[in-house]
């Protein structure tokens, strides 16, 4: 007899529902699987054969043939166990079938019959909604994830006897029931916190400019000044997500398996702290079977890339198109799949390869070939989409400890998220824009007028400093973010001194005080 059950597979961060078809009839007794199986769905004929045996029922000494459709994508992954078991018993007349073409079925079989949770609940489940099904069926270990997806009924179960009593109506299971609203309110609060840092008061007010425009941002500093401590701190002084961004995140990090089975909702905003050995495919995405990078890892939240320089150069070249675009495009001989990646850049570095070019306190031991051949490590395009550069010089020990504890994650946030209510009123209605940091140039000119006090500063303190056509374009956006701090509809002469400040390594990157 032939059964038919509905289940998905996830291709990039979405899933598309596929029809497993079990067919069992007499004959020489065979199992084989059709459709495109890659590795482990291939190798689910040993797991569906000895969880339907250990629980129970029989295993037909027939000829089984698993077809799995639409034929042309690849099916991977483990989930596909429980339907096909579920397949099996349905074709043997084990399972009703009168409530399969209601529920979509997702698992991975233990030998024992126990219902492994699998990675990628999020979008299957958004898959199952979305093409009208009443209910899906998931493991008892990824319910929660599951349940925060309205409008469809998740039954989680533990065990394939579970789902076979539920099918035939022996067994009810109540929809697990949270309301993902109250999850997302669980807004969990940052271990770090800006009151941990000492003194680095100018640092601090570059990340409240950086986190209220969007802008990303250059650290440059001895080794132990506090880069990677300010920068871990980033993410605590940015809005809080909104459900849709919380939704997109968790769907992104459900598909790389990285969630953990009791938040089924991901409230904070990510910090990807990428080591600098990552390959591009790490770090953009990629691979046979294409998974989310670490720039999607990081949606939503901060990218950091400590020792900048350290970074392979190809490897930095691929940050261009997230950077410019909010996601990223990998291109397979079969699909072409696009991957959201919209963050703040953090990129921190030693002036010098001995890390005290520049500083009071130490002298520098590199030759001057060294160094050029560190500057010449960085990336120019990558620089060029950053829009703050800025010096961290280090603190000393003594003023460290004596110094009181600076102003908290709390209060900063609030200021950010008054700018950014600005700038969402600012931008209604454009598509792309989320920020100050988008704008084009155009927008600029629409947005970021300057009066003739301004506009003299600006250009006296470009002459002096000797910076370029570029910086001028980034000095105005920075300008605008500092005046929509502060309240302002225009941008006024301070705001525009404060954001020259942000663009003085433009004249030399390494060596300003020397
Ligand atoms: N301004 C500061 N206030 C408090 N602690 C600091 C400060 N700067 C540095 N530290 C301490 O020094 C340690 C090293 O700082 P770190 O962020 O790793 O420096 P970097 O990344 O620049 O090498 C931090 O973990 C922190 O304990
Ligand atoms: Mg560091
Ligand atoms: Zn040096």
């Amino acid at each position: 007899m032939l059964a038919k059950i509905i289940t998905s597979c996830v291709l990039g961060v979405e899933a598309l529902p596929v029809e497993v078809e079990v067919d069992v009839v007499f004959g020489l007794p065979s199992f084989s699987t059709v459709g495109l199986a890659e590795g482990a769905v291939r190798e689910s004929k040993d797991r569906v054969k000895a969880a339907i045996k250990n629980s129970g029922y029989p295993f037909p000494d027939k000829k089984i043939t698993v077809n799995l459709a639409p034929a042309d994508i690849k099916k991977v992954g483990t989930g596909f166990d429980l339907p096909i078991a579920l397949g099996i018993l349905a074709a043997e007349t084990i399972v009703a079938t009168k409530q399969l073409k209601d529920y979509s079925v997702v698992g991975e079989l233990a030998l024992d019959g126990f219902v492994r949770p699998i990675p990628g609940i999020l979008p299957m489940v958004i898959a199952a909604r979305d093409s009208g099904h009443k209910g899906i069926i998931v493991p008892e270990g990824n319910a929660e994830e599951a349940a925060v997806v309205k409008e469809i009924d998740v039954i989680g179960i533990r065990y394939l006897h579970q789902a076979v009593d539920f099918l035939s109506e022996t067994l009810s299971l109540p929809p697990s029931n949270i309301n993902p609203q109250v999850l997302h309110g669980n807004h969990k609060s940052y271990e770090v916190d800006f009151s941990d840092v000492k003194g680095q008061e100018h640092v601090k007010r570059a990340l409240e400019v950086a986190a209220a425009g969007g802008h990303n941002i250059l650290l440059t500093g001895p080794p132990g000044s506090g880069k990677t401590m300010l920068a871990r701190r980033l993410p605590t002084i940015l809005p809080d997500l909104t459900f849709d961004e919380a939704l997109e995140t968790t769907k992104i990090y459900s598909v790389c398996g990285l969630l953990n089975e009791r938040s089924g909702l991901m409230t904070q905003r990510p910090f990807r702290a990428p080591h600098h050995t990552i390959s591009d495919a790490g770090l953009i995405g990629g691979g046979n079977i294409p998974r989310p990078g670490e720039v999607s890892l990081a949606h939503n939240g901060i990218l950091f890339l400590d020792e900048l320089p350290e970074f392979k150069k190809n490897v930095l070249e691929v940050l261009r198109q997230p950077l410019e675009d909010g996601k990223v495009t990998i291109a397979r001989a079969s699909s072409t799949l696009t991957f959201p990646a919209r963050f703040v850049l953090v990129a921190a570095l030693n002036p010098c390869p001995c890390g005290h070019a520049g500083d009071s306190n130490h002298s520098c031991t590199c030759s001057p070939l060294q160094i050029k051949r560190y500057e010449d490590r960085l990336s120019g395009p990558l620089l060029d989409r950053i829009d703050i550069h800025l010096q961290v010089p280090a603190v000393p020990f003594h003023q460290v400890a004596s110094i009181e504890e600076g102003e908290n994650s709390k209060s900063i946030k609030e200021r950010v998220v008054s700018a950014r209510i600005l700038q969402r009123q600012r931008f209604q209605g454009k598509k792309k824009i989320y920020s100050n940091s988008q704008m084009s140039n155009r927008d600029l000119k629409k947005f970021c007028s300057l009066d003739t006090t301004s506009l003299n500063l600006l250009e006296k303190g470009m002459a002096q400093l000797g910076l370029s056509a570029r910086a001028y374009h980034r000095i105005l956006k920075i300008s605008r973010t500092i005046a929509d701090l502060s309240g302002s509809q225009t941008i006024k002469s301070a705001h525009i001194a404060e954001a020259i400040q942000y663009r003085r390594l433009d004249r030399n990157l390494f060596h300003q005080n020397s």
